[in-house]
């Protein structure tokens, strides 16, 4: 929802609210007024001419098209998925396109060193299932450093920055639940060494929900509507609406490599994903990884009709997703890592288009205001929520392209507690711990088995970098992390 700047009196006209919503069934979120006091019926107001009447009028009519259509939601998806093809694909041992891996790593690397790079970091999500009370990029997560997720990332990207000697702008995606934290959080550790200049937080906006008969949109107070952030793809209208677009154009830069909050391993600027993406004159990029099962719980990245696109695993039928090429591996076996490279041109041409991005609906348990005045706690889920996904930017590329990568190296992401299985903290140490672990044995270390280690990008980025900097033959028997300023025992 966009939040203009109106005066106070313009805002609390009660029949100016009303003739908004009447033409769109919602002047029920007005039952309330005459108990809220000023400041809240300002709040209200300010909602309330927030609602897009035009946005409202599209999601009823998609809503009410599909459910008279006869096509259920799972028809479509089986439809699409039964002619959905392997994307075209850079693979993990370089077949696939039409230059090396070493050609694409050196061609990202030029890209680097002319400064044509920006980065974008959304972290404007509630992290519910992780159940935290602050943003998640302040989890502590480094396994013996105890670094957040917001460190861990903001030094990769500052040794990158130092490696090809140029400035990354970096431009983070809060909303409004993790907007003041996180400036506050940035600021106080004088964001983990990058230049102020070079730090931009622009936040996304926020959407209404409504009851699941698609009738009401529902208050949280009586004073104040129910708002959530309104998706990662959110960050395609805030990028261009905060100046950020405007900013990056204006310092030069032509690639955005674009990760989220969640996954520690992210590759920051990876060369090789930069550079393919260059190659191959794709207007937008994305790092894959081979799904192990084929019913795995990531989104699939296919080709459909010539257009790169995902199918959430929930949508794709269990057939499709079995379905095997001739020599016998899946067919549709690209997993989505939510790590994309994309133009900046590209970005700007979307964003340029309001409804770029559909919204996808999530049937979900929103707590709300009954007809009474007073706050009901749904069981069930009772609502439908709205959100913009990054991935549906694909199909808009007139060359998209894929490139895999391996998950023990770029993917551990922290998306649930330690309750739960897979993709929680213990799983996301555990992956940077192997991973360096690794890395000092690629070097010419021994790690005692079992002996935890944790390397910071600053210290080393990469295996040349550590051998370089750490003597052949070095044995590692206890605890160690290997700070900017050189290893310590913990
Ligand atoms: P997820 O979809 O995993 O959501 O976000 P989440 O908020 O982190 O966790 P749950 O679902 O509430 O448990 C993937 C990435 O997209 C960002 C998140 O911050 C994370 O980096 N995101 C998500 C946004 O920036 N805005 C949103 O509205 C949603």
């Amino acid at each position: 929802m966009n939040h203009d700047a109106k005066t106070d009196s313009e805002l609390v006209d009660w029949a100016r609210l009303q003739a908004h919503l009447a033409p769109i069934g919602q002047q029920h979120l007005l039952a309330f007024w005459d108990r809220l006091d000023d400041a809240e019926q300002k709040q209200l107001a300010r909602q309330i001419l927030a609602i897009d009447p035009e946005v409202y009028r599209k999601i009823q009519n998609q809503h009410a098209a599909a459910a008279g259509s006869g096509v259920s939601d799972k028809s479509h998806w089986a439809e699409l998925a039964a002619r959905a093809e392997s994307p075209p694909a850079m693979r993990l041992d370089g077949s696939g396109v039409p230059f090396s891996r070493e050609a694409a790593r050196e061609r990202g690397a030029e890209l680097l060193q002319s400064g044509q790079v920006g980065m974008i970091l959304v972290a404007g999500g509630l992290g519910t299932r992780l159940g935290l009370d602050q943003p998640k990029g302040m989890f502590s997560i480094g396994p013996l450093s105890g670094r957040s997720l917001f460190q861990v990332l903001f030094e990769q990207l500052l040794a990158v920055s130092r490696r090809y000697g140029k400035p990354i702008p970096l431009y983070i995606m809060t909303s409004p639940a993790t907007d003041e934290v996180t400036r506050g959080y940035l600021a106080e550790h004088r964001y983990f060494g990058l230049p102020e200049q070079d730090v931009r937080i622009f936040c996304q906006s926020t959407m209404w929900a409504i009851d699941d008969r698609w009738e009401r949109i529902l208050l949280e107070t009586p004073g104040s509507l129910f708002l959530g952030p309104d998706g990662h793809g959110g960050m395609l209208a805030a990028l261009a609406k905060s100046g950020c677009l405007a900013n990056a154009r204006e310092r030069g830069l032509t690639q955005f490599f674009y990760g989220q909050i969640d996954n520690p391993l992210t590759q920051v600027c990876d060369e090789l994903l930069l550079g393919s993406h260059a190659l191959a004159e794709s207007e937008m990029t994305t790092q894959v990884v081979r799904k192990r099962d084929p019913l795995e719980r990531v989104g699939n990245v296919v080709a459909v009709d010539g257009r790169v696109q995902v199918i959430e695993y929930s949508d794709l039928p269990e057939e499709a997703a079995r379905l095997t090429s001739d020599d016998g591996s899946l067919k549709l076996w690209a997993g989505n890592l939510a790590i994309h490279v994309m133009g900046v041109d590209f970005l700007a041409r979307c964003a340029a288009e309001p409804d770029a991005l559909p919204f996808h609906t999530a049937h979900k348990k929103v707590p709300y205001i009954g007809p009474e005045g007073r706050p009901v706690q749904p069981e069930k889920p009772n609502a439908i929520r709205f959100e913009r996904f990054i991935f549906d930017l694909l199909p808009l590329a007139e060359r998209a392209l894929v490139v895999e990568a391996d998950a023990a190296e770029a993917f551990a992401p922290v998306k649930n507690s330690d309750a739960e299985k897979t993709d929680n903290p213990r799983t996301s140490r555990a992956a940077l711990v192997a991973l360096h672990t690794r890395w000092l044995t690629a070097a010419g270390a021994s790690v005692a088995p079992g002996t935890p280690v944790e390397i910071n990008p600053l210290f080393a980025g990469n295996v040349a970098e550590l051998r370089r900097k750490i003597a052949p033959g070095t044995k590692i028997d206890q605890p160690t992390y290997f700070a900017p300023n050189g290893p310590r025992v913990v």
